[in-house]
């Protein structure tokens, strides 16, 4: 039987290249090989947004990203994790089964109280809803990066747990799965993140895109220098769009002088206005119809109820529940 993937994108920000490299583009690549089950984490970004226009917002940039990306709702299982209020049963299953000191390693919540700030009981609680989010559906991997490794271990020990206690066969043991995909970098050299403002959004287009590639730092070599392209951030972001042969030409053109750091942002910036211009056509008219983007939601959620329901039946009968 085909193995599940399954992953939860959090609606907190229109997605940048860094995440589409990362994390849209290996995911989508994974549905050729897996069962693939994406959800929008929306009552996980509750923890920290406020703004209900910017959530539903936030919602329908993600779910017009990853449709404009090429998801396919026919063959991936797309849908929102308020739509699927089993989600709060087995996390109230697992919560019990959790010790507090587990969620008080929890590196989220570590931090928060490092930093010497008051987090909420979401913040602390986060790791038992997303183990649910995933125990459900019977996952076998989660692609993520390596920053939600400790999650997803945390929900494989809650399985085996529930398995312990309550019969063998109970939960599924999910791994992670850590894309192998380089991080990308920013335009300011660092790891490409929004908290930084560093980021080249996706779907950003002409002047502004052209602005944002003459960003990018470089070296300070002369136009007629020989420069190195490897390692130098704007090298490691066009390597990943560009063609080998593409990639190639741009590091021999730069070794040999006479080609200046401009010309190869122009470089980049033309490879992201050639990649990235279909999705963008198809992302403006899949966000223009909110109502459409829920209606393709709503029927992911009510095949993923199916599912969710055939566990917690399960899940009830052994704990005594039923
Ligand atoms: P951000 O760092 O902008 O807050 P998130 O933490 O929301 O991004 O990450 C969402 C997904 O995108 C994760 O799977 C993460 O590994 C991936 N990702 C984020 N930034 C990068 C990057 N610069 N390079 C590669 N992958 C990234
Ligand atoms: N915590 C994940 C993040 O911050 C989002 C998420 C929620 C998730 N539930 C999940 C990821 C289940 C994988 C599986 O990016």
């Amino acid at each position: 039987m085909m193995k599940t993937s399954l992953t939860g994108i959090k609606p907190t920000h229109i997605p940048h290249v860094g995440n589409y490299l990362g994390a849209i583009r290996p995911a989508l690549r994974l549905s050729e090989t897996y069962r693939t089950a994406y959800f929008i984490a929306d009552y996980h970004a509750l923890t920290t947004v406020r703004d209900p226009a910017a959530l539903r917002g936030h919602v329908h940039d993600v779910a017009a990203t990853w449709l404009a990306c090429g998801l396919d709702p026919d063959k991936t299982l797309f849908y929102r994790q308020s739509d699927v209020p089993e989600v709060f049963e087995l996390s109230w299953v697992l919560a019990c089964i959790t010790a507090t000191g587990q969620l008080e390693r929890g590196v989220a919540y570590k931090d928060a109280i490092a930093k010497g700030e008051a987090p909420n009981a979401g913040v602390f609680y986060y790791p038992v809803l997303m183990a649910a989010d995933i125990l459900l559906f019977d996952t076998d991997v989660v692609p993520i990066g390596a920053d939600q490794r400790q999650h997803v271990e945390l929900a494989r020990d809650m399985a085996a747990r529930v398995n312990h206690l309550f019969g063998e066969g109970t939960l599924v043991l999910p791994e992670p799965l850590i894309t192998e995909a380089p991080l990308v970098p920013g335009t300011d050299g660092t790891k490409m993140s929004k908290s930084k403002g560093n980021t080249i959004p996706l779907f950003e287009s002409g002047k502004k895109l052209r602005k944002l590639c003459l960003s990018i730092v470089t070296g300070s070599e002369t136009l007629e220098e020989p420069k190195k392209a490897e390692g130098t951030p704007l090298f490691e972001i066009y390597r990943q769009l560009a063609t080998a042969d593409e990639s190639a030409a741009l590091e021999a053109k730069l070794a040999a002088g006479n080609f200046g750091w401009g010309h190869a942002k122009e470089a980049l910036y033309e490879v992201i206005e050639r990649d990235f211009a279909p999705m963008r056509e198809r992302f403006t008219a899949l966000r223009a119809d909110p109502a459409g983007l829920d209606a393709v939601l709503a029927r992911g959620a009510d095949q993923a109820r199916g599912i969710a329901r055939a566990t917690l039946d399960r899940l009830r009968a052994r704990t005594g529940i039923r």
